[in-house]
């Protein structure tokens, strides 16, 4: 607090305590006149002051002041339920499922491991209904509308729309949400991952399976018109191109943040999920239509394998540290709670932050990517060793997770002599803080190997000028 903020809060203090004293020896004294209560209320002295300057500092926003606005269907919801149940905390995290229909007998009663569902309402009450061309997407858009006239709302800060599909890590949401004024209007999402989603739909757009956060004024001023916008664009294919083209006529253009993911791509994501950029994870989609998140595991088991370290510490999943074992000639590259490599070479960091490209986009294209990537190699210099993350547990006041080999690399040493080969190297493990790593810095490391079947690893700060090459 300035001194001068702090010099009109105290002399603002001693007004209300002033006024307070008045008003009690008027209402003890001359309780008998009919003094109207409510004449002390508007007086603005006492107004203003408690408005700007006694009333505690806003507290910094929490999981409570999210509202989660999901949408689903009832045909859907037994292959999709464990991804919703692997984030959804109950009777903690708000929001409703928006389904198409009552679910199904096997799902009565409504498990409340799961959100709360509502049935849409019917569009046909909608005048523009014949000329709607896509009528799956108009009755999912309305869920916004449709949840705020619950008026579950209060001390909502944030709208955060997905599908059935998505996986949000809340702790990073809230993080990332609370850097952002909520009294202000904000739009904040991602666009594809394939260049021609986003050139098909739009390139202003947050893609609805990664999930996006619209902020509560923004919320209030569009559910007024969104039936009026469903009309202006009753032509528009997709519920989150609309929502891009209501919001822009609203003033509000998309804010993006590298932490949620449609996931548009398709086969094997690992890759992808090895070189995640240094913002924190927001969410993950996509997950039956690309293969299972570790080998070896059926979907919805691979999922509930990556929240056994998300569950731990979400500010470091998918965060990528890279460190170097210089007699060796090794590089170590972890993704935190979900894979390790180790290269027989040494490689600088900004070379390895490029996703492998083991997966391939959601539309045919080139160039087909809205990032960097390098090719998968058959290269012993350039290809990997393989390491998936196996446990994770506690020791010495630092969390530890271990990553195992699931598949042999089946190449020879990258150096002539073949004395440097990782083979012999069966698990990694990654000994992190207790304490979550802060916004989007990166963490450096060290490596103790001593020629055993297994490599520690130690996260820590970077040093001022160190070179992660
Ligand atoms: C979240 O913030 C609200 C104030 O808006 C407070 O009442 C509540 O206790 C906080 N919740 C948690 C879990 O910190
Ligand atoms: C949620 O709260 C309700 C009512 O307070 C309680 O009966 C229920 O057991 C809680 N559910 C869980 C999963 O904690
Ligand atoms: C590998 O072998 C070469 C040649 O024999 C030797 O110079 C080098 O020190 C060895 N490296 C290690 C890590 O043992
Ligand atoms: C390595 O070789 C084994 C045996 O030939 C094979 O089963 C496995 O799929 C190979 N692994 C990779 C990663 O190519």
């Amino acid at each position: 607090m300035s001194y001068q903020s702090y010099y009109t809060n105290i002399s603002c203090k001693y007004v209300v305590i002033l006024g307070v004293i008045a008003i009690f020896f008027i209402l003890v004294f001359f309780n008998q006149t009919n003094i109207n209560s409510r004449s002390f209320d508007s007086n603005t002295f006492t107004v203003t002051c408690q408005e700007g300057l006694l009333q505690p500092k806003e507290a910094a926003t929490n999981l409570s002041h999210l509202m989660f606005v999901l949408a689903g269907s009832s045909r859907a919801w037994s292959s999709r339920r464990t991804y919703v149940e692997s984030w959804w905390r109950p009777n903690v995290t708000r929001g409703n499922i928006f389904l198409d229909a009552e679910p199904s007998e096997e799902f009565r009663p409504w498990s409340p491991t799961f959100p709360p569902f509502k049935v849409n309402e019917d569009l046909r009450k909608l005048k523009i209904y014949r000329k709607l061309r896509n009528r799956v997407h108009t009755r999912i858009y309305r869920s916004i509308l449709e949840n705020y006239r619950l008026k579950q709302d209060e001390g909502v800060r944030w709208y955060v729309t997905g599908d059935d599909d998505t996986l949000f890590l809340v702790d990073n949401i809230v993080d990332v949400l609370s850097k952002y004024d909520h009294t202000e209007k904000h739009y904040i999402g991602m666009y594809s991952e394939t260049i021609k989603s986003n050139f098909h739909f739009s390139f202003e757009m947050a893609f609805g399976g990664g999930g996006y956060a619209i902020s509560y004024p923004l919320v209030e001023a569009l559910v007024v018109k969104l039936d009026e916008c469903i009309e202006r664009y009753h032509y528009i294919w997709a519920v989150d191109h609309l929502q891009s083209l209501c919001l822009a006529d609203l003033g509000v253009d998309l804010v993006l943040d590298k932490g949620f993911h449609q996931i548009d791509l398709r086969g094997d994501v690992s890759g992808f999920l090895s070189s995640h950029p240094n913002a924190p994870l927001l969410s993950l989609h996509h997950f039956g239509t690309v293969a299972p998140l570790f080998p070896g595991m059926d979907r919805p088991d691979s999922v509930l394998h990556f929240m056994k370290a998300a569950n731990v510490d979400q500010s470091r999943m998918l965060q990528q540290s890279i460190c170097h074992v210089r007699v060796s000639s090794w590089t170590f590259s972890v993704s935190w709670g979900y894979s390790a490599h180790i290269y027989e070479k040494i490689f600088p960091r900004s070379y390895l932050k490029r996703p492998i490209e083991t997966f391939r986009p959601w539309r045919q294209g080139w160039p087909s990517y809205m990032f960097d990537t390098r090719p998968v190699s058959q290269d012993p210099c350039v290809a990997p060793h393989w390491f998936f993350f196996d446990s994770i547990g506690q020791e010495n006041e630092r969390v530890v997770t271990s990553y195992t080999r699931k598949f042999p690399r089946n190449m020879t040493s990258c150096s002539f002599a073949g004395n440097t080969s990782a083979d012999p190297i069966a698990s990694i493990r990654v000994l992190s803080p207790k304490t979550p790593k802060q916004g989007r810095k990166v963490e450096c490391c060290d490596v103790e190997y001593e020629g055993a079947e297994v490599a520690n690893i130690r996260l820590r700060d970077c040093r001022g000028d160190e070179i992660i090459a």
